[in-house]
């Protein structure tokens, strides 16, 4: 298995999201939120692409979205090397003495997955509940 940065595409991205039952965003909308990620990891077993994750922020604040693994690849640790290649890319850019914080939601039941990689949920002694509000248009 091959981990290659700042390679995703939309094909892949969509192929991806779909294996997992998951929605698609129109090709405009997807291709300006893939070129407006600040880092992205693929997984790549010979040409097929099989895992991803997306990295959004602005440097202090960071946001993981798409973490997919295609079910035939599951459960062999690739979607924890993403997430924590993620996680390396925001602690290499963490200033000396700085502090950064990477959200996320996740998904009902898999709360475990992330919690192994160090996340904590929220609500807990200082964090009130994380707040989401969809926008339809
Ligand atoms: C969640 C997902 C990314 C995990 O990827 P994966 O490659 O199968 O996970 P890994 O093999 O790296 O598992 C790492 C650890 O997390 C645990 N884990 C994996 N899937 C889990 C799940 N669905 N619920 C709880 N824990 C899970 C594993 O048991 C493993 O722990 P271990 O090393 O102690 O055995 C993958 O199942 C997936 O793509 N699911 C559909 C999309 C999705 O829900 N994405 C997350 C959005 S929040």
């Amino acid at each position: 298995m091959e981990y290659k940065e700042n390679v995703l595409c939309f094909e892949d991205y969509c192929w991806l999201r779909e294996s997992v039952d998951w929605l698609l965003f129109s090709k405009e909308h997807t291709q300006e939120a893939l070129h407006n990620s600040l880092y992205t990891v693929t997984a790549v077993d010979g040409n097929q692409t099989v895992g991803m994750g997306r990295l959004i922020g602005d440097g202090m604040y960071y946001m993981i979205v798409d973490i997919v693994v295609h079910p035939a690849y599951q459960k062999k640790g690739i979607g924890m090397n993403i997430t924590n290649m993620l996680v390396e890319y925001v602690k290499n850019r963490t200033p000396i003495d700085g502090r950064s914080s990477i959200q996320l939601i996740a998904e009902k039941g898999k709360e475990n997955f992330y919690e192994k990689i160090g996340f904590k949920r929220i609500p807990h002694d200082y964090c009130g509940s994380g707040m989401r509000k969809v926008i339809h248009k």
